[in-house]
């Protein structure tokens, strides 16, 4: 390719790789207790190298007591036995570099586990040396001001603690205590134990809900209606307006970030685009990249919680958003795209089509437009096998505290819990964790033993061993397109143009470097679709470089594009 030689500004290995997500608890488990496990992962690294990915992203395997399935860390420097040893940590970093592909940690610093020593020692008395660790509220200025907690059958992030007569503070569950970054004390303490994980040799971390961390410590009342007014009554718009969050950033970066070649992608719950380079901007010394959740809030009603609207989402609107944030790093920063992790439903249920005569055509169009735009892709394990949601039936089946507090509450609101659980099916976090399907035996070759949570029983049809041998397969047509985004520098790096915005089926746009490069051509439909390309757009030959089915209908410039038809060209 002509452009493989030409000058690109700003490159970094980080802009090209595609990021692969690993839920390990739900990867591979190597010894039968129903967990997956480091050796289990360990003993997928070839098939991850096969993959084509260049960075893993690993949810926390830190010790924990699990309430939020390792997002409450009780010791930041060791590994929780069920997941395995620092040896198998040490082992996966070696493994994964001697395969050219690099790790990311989870970096959860908003909070700890209450049974974290810090915690434990701050709540013991007022005077204790770790009490600033925590934001506490002591019972005699009377209750604190409300704060709305994600985790809580309450919803109250207040929670009272006789032993010193206080409340702590727990955006997400009780169990969770928010620490206090105003303690300079605690910030150093976060800085080393960043550096020990640096030293070790990994790469980077993806940070939680970092935008939480800053808080107005005065802890002013929020009346209903400015909560309306300025934060759309989501408490996540006012929880990432925090006073000094730029300053600590800045500051953690300077302690520990800079000059070393490794990348930090923020997850960054409540903010717009118009935030965005003040996060990633070069020049401000802060983070690499971040995930937003436009996308996300996208095709849910705003009466309940994370309630599917029966009329699905707008194409027309999913192409505003995306297209929107790709231009806010069009000339500075960079950004991530995603449509699937474990904290949202599979991508194949909530974007495309999971019927059977769909879900193989519409995972791999999903597929091709997170590998297509301009943006580092992070794709969740199970993805790439166009992987489903599991669809529980009764609360019993779920194990995640969202949706058991969320079950909990509404319960007690007299609410309609039969309505929250159909929702569920479609939206809940446990629907992305359910086990990898490696084949069709029992538990799907993820378990000797029990699983921890139900395995998905299309598992006997959707599975990687059944995948490998079909080369039509969605998981060899994802390694088809990581292939082609290291041979085509135009699907990293080139300007995205969008075509025929308004249109409510089909997706069009452009990746082209100095005018040439990648035309991309998606039908967002189960139906079939007369489309006429651009006509500014000459196409290099009529044959696609890449099409998601085995048959093309097209003349002159006019497609008929099947169902979930994905598809791309060079241009001239
Ligand atoms: C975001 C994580 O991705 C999610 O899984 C977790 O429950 C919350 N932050 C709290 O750490």
């Amino acid at each position: 390719m002509e452009t493989l030689h030409m000058e690109i500004k700003d490159k970094a290995w980080w802009k090209e790789v595609v990021i692969y997500q690993v839920y390990p608890r739900s990867f591979k488990d190597s010894n039968g207790d129903g967990i997956g496990d480091l050796p289990g992962l360990l003993s997928k690294l070839d098939y991850i190298q096969s993959l084509g990915v260049g960075l893993v992203w690993l949810n926390p395997v830190f010790a924990s007591p699990n309430e939020d399935n390792g997002y409450d860390i009780s010791n930041f420097e060791t590994i929780q036995p069920e997941f395995g040893t620092m040896a198998d940590i040490n082992a996966l970093i070696t493994g994964l570099h001697a395969r050219g592909i690099k790790l990311l940690l989870d970096l959860v610093i908003n909070h700890t586990s209450d049974q974290h020593p810090w915690f434990i020692e701050s709540r013991k008395s007022r005077d204790n040396q770790y009490r600033d660790y925590y934001h506490w509220w002591p019972a005699e200025k009377g209750e604190p001001p409300k704060r709305f907690s994600f985790f809580d059958p309450d919803q109250n992030a207040w929670k009272y603690d006789v032993a010193t007569d206080s409340w702590y503070l727990h955006y997400f569950a009780a169990s969770q205590p928010d620490l206090n970054w105003e303690n300079p004390v605690v910030r150093q303490q976060i800085y080393q134990m960043i550096r020990f994980w640096l030293d070790k040799g990994v790469d980077g971390f993806r940070l939680d809900a970092i935008t939480y961390i800053a808080k107005d410590i005065n802890f002013p009342e929020i009346t209903e209606d400015e909560l309306k007014e300025k934060y759309e009554n989501n408490w996540s718009y006012y929880y990432s307006k925090g006073p000094k969050l730029h300053e600590y950033l800045h500051e953690m970066n300077q302690e520990v970030f800079k000059g070393r070649d490794m990348v930090t992608i923020a997850e960054t719950p409540g903010i717009e685009k118009e935030d965005a380079l003040k996060f990633v901007h070069e020049d401000r010394q802060e983070l690499h990249m971040l995930y937003h959740f436009k996308g996300m809030e996208l095709g849910y009603t705003h009466h309940a919680f994370k309630q599917p609207d029966p009329e699905g989402y707008k194409l027309s609107e999913f192409k505003k958003i995306y297209s929107e944030w790709s231009d806010a790093f069009a000339s500075e920063g960079w950004g991530t795209i995603y449509l699937g992790n474990h904290d949202q439903p599979r991508m194949l249920t909530r974007w495309g089509n999971d019927a059977p005569e769909f879900r193989l055509a519409s995972s791999k169009l999903l597929t091709t437009f997170l590998l297509t735009m301009r943006a580092t892709p992070i794709f969740y394990n199970g993805d790439e096998l166009g992987m489903s949601n599991i669809k529980f039936e009764k609360i019993s089946d779920y194990r995640d505290i969202e949706t058991l507090y969320m079950y909990q509450y509404i319960q007690k609101q007299g609410g309609d819990v039969d309505q929250f659980l159909r929702d569920q099916q479609i939206s809940g976090r446990d629907n992305a964790r359910t086990p990898m399907q490696w084949d069709a035996s029992e538990n799907a070759g993820f378990t000797s033993g029990e699983s921890w949570i139900s395995i998905n029983p299309d598992h006997v049809y959707i599975n990687e061993t059944a995948q490998d041998a079909d080369s039509n397969s969605p998981l060899n047509y994802f390694r088809k397109l990581t292939a082609l985004r290291k041979e085509y520098l135009e699907l990293i790096y080139g300007a995205y143009t969008l075509y025929d915005a308004a249109h409510e089926q089909v997706y069009c746009y452009t990746r082209t470097i100095n005018g040439s490069g990648i035309m991309v051509v998606l039908n967002f439909s189960s139906e079939l679709v007369h489309y006429q390309l651009p006509e500014e757009l000459p196409l290099k030959n009529s044959e696609p470089l890449l099409n998601n089915e085995t048959s093309l209908q097209m003349e002159i410039n006019r497609l008929i594009l099947l169902p979930w038809q994905a598809l791309l060209f060079e241009l001239e």
